[in-house]
């Protein structure tokens, strides 16, 4: 029975259907590196751990983001609002550059990029990082959060971005 689920494996398609519909939260993780600021958008984010306090997001190993968040000796994890979708999609983008206007962000207290008018900033100093499969695992240990709970979380489901309803 256990070998027979083992040997069974799901095609891309009908996996990536699953986890379209499985709501996300957005964020934007951003570093500093060699004082060049990078950034990608991301909702792989998670909670990990509360002591001690480690969070985690997973990005993909052919990212050319990566190697310059890999650098930076510290990174930031921006919680994005319900009305940064264009901020989210321009962190997904190729050839433009994601800190130019109109994006709005400051150096934060190590340095690392913080995006303006988010809900809130992680900084986080690397933990681990853990090969899986095609993307690498990125644990956290977050030093410092500042929370400005400006709102609604921006969400991801079925490959567009919305907002959150509460029940009444
Ligand atoms: C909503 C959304 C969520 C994403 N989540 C992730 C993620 O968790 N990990 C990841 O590696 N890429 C993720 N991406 C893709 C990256 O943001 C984007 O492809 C990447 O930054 C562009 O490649 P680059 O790193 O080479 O610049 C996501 C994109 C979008 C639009």
């Amino acid at each position: 029975m256990t070998e027979t689920l083992w040997n069974r494996s799901v095609d891309h398609d009908t996996f990536r259907q699953a986890l379209a519909v499985h709501a996300a939260g957005v964020v934007v993780i951003t570093a500093q590196s060699e004082g060049v600021p990078a950034g990608l958008t991301a909702t792989s984010f998670s909670s990990v751990s509360l002591e001690p306090p480690l969070v985690s997001f997973c990005v993909d190993r052919d990212s050319t983001t990566w190697p310059r968040l890999r650098a930076a000796d510290h990174f930031a994890v921006n919680i994005l609002t319900s009305d940064q979708a264009v901020l989210a999609a321009r962190f997904a983008s190729k050839g433009v550059d994601r800190f130019a206007e109109p994006t709005r962000w400051r150096p934060g207290p190590l340095g690392a990029p913080l995006l303006q008018d988010v809900s809130a900033h992680l900084v986080c100093l690397p933990h681990q990082t853990v090969d899986v499969g095609d993307h690498i695992l990125v644990v956290g240990l977050v030093a410092e959060v500042s929370v400005r709970d400006r709102g609604l979380p921006l969400l991801y489901h079925r490959g567009r971005f919305g907002r959150f309803v509460a029940h009444p």
